[in-house]
């Protein structure tokens, strides 16, 4: 959310449509939320009739005006400037998703439209804040309930910053950083921030007692179910980041950890 938000223009008025962004979305979650529990919600004609659903529409109105609003703005300076002067303008700090969507070209030369690009936008960051923010609330929870593990990723940290001009973190550091991602992966498969995915079966699935899940037809499978197999993950509800030290992660199916989901979709 932070780049959309820094790159906003300054002043009085940008605060307020940033509030209510932020707004907007956190209705949009709890909304979507409610009208799966209301079975006469389902109907969408219904739903656009009611309150809930008037709330909906006006909610998504001001989430795609603002991104809509962000992109046309940085279309408009990269038109301005022009692509060489724009890449310059950018160097010594890395591009954001929307300066990448903005400068992609097909084999045939074709860009993408704002309208593409707002889509994508809205997309990215839906899934990617409150997933990234529970994911960090649960990752310090767990190491403030375990303070020794919570030292050892210190001493980690401490131990890669030594000589740094910068206490900055590169992409490049995370491989030096071995405990650290255990403790992270353990957190995501104790508190997965995404529970459950769903997909719809392309062919006839055999199950192991003999059943067939027939093509066609849509199965939620449990993230948090698969995390939590006792047949899998002995103790599954211990916090122990050492399930997934190499020795231990040897010969266990990479299905089993899946906080990201799998597969095609
Ligand atoms: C701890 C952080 C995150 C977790 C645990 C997580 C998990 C997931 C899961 C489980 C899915 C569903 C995939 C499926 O249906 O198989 C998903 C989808 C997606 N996530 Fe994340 N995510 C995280 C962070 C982010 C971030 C930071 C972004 C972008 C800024 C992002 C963008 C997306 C997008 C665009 C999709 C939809 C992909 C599609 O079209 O199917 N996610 N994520």
């Amino acid at each position: 959310m932070a780049t959309l938000v820094t790159r906003c223009p300054t002043g009085s008025s940008s605060l307020r449509q940033r509030s209510e962004y932020i707004a907007a979305i956190l209705e949009l979650s709890t909304l979507v939320v409610r009208r799966q529990q209301r079975l006469l919600h389902y109907t969408s004609w219904l739903y656009r009739l009611s309150a809930d659903g008037r709330h909906f529409a006006r909610a998504c109105a001001t989430v795609h005006g603002f991104t809509a609003n962000v992109v046309q703005r940085r279309r408009q300076e990269l038109n301005h400037v022009g692509h060489q002067e724009w890449l310059k303008g950018r160097q010594g700090r890395s591009m954001d998703f929307i300066d990448l969507l903005l400068l992609t070209k097909d084999e045939n030369g074709n860009t993408l439209s704002d309208e593409d690009i707002s889509a994508e936008a809205d997309t990215f960051m839906f899934e990617g804040h409150d997933t990234t923010a529970s994911g960090l609330a649960w990752l310090l929870y767990n190491l403030a309930h375990h303070p020794h593990y919570q030292e050892q990723c210190r001493q980690e940290v401490r131990e890669l910053l030594k000589g740094k001009d910068v206490e900055e973190i590169e992409w490049e550091d995370l491989s030096l950083l071995p405990f650290t991602t255990m403790c992270i992966k353990e957190s995501l498969r104790l508190h997965p921030p995404v529970t459950a995915v769903s997909r719809r079966c392309t062919e006839d699935i055999a199950m192991h007692d003999g059943r067939i899940i027939p093509k066609g037809v849509i199965c939620m499978m449990s993230i948090y179910g698969t995390h939590h197999n006792p047949e899998i993950w002995p103790e599954p509800q211990v916090y122990n980041p050492m399930r997934f030290s190499p020795e231990n992660s040897q010969g266990r199916s990479p299905l089993a950890f899946i906080p990201f989901s799998a597969g095609p979709r």
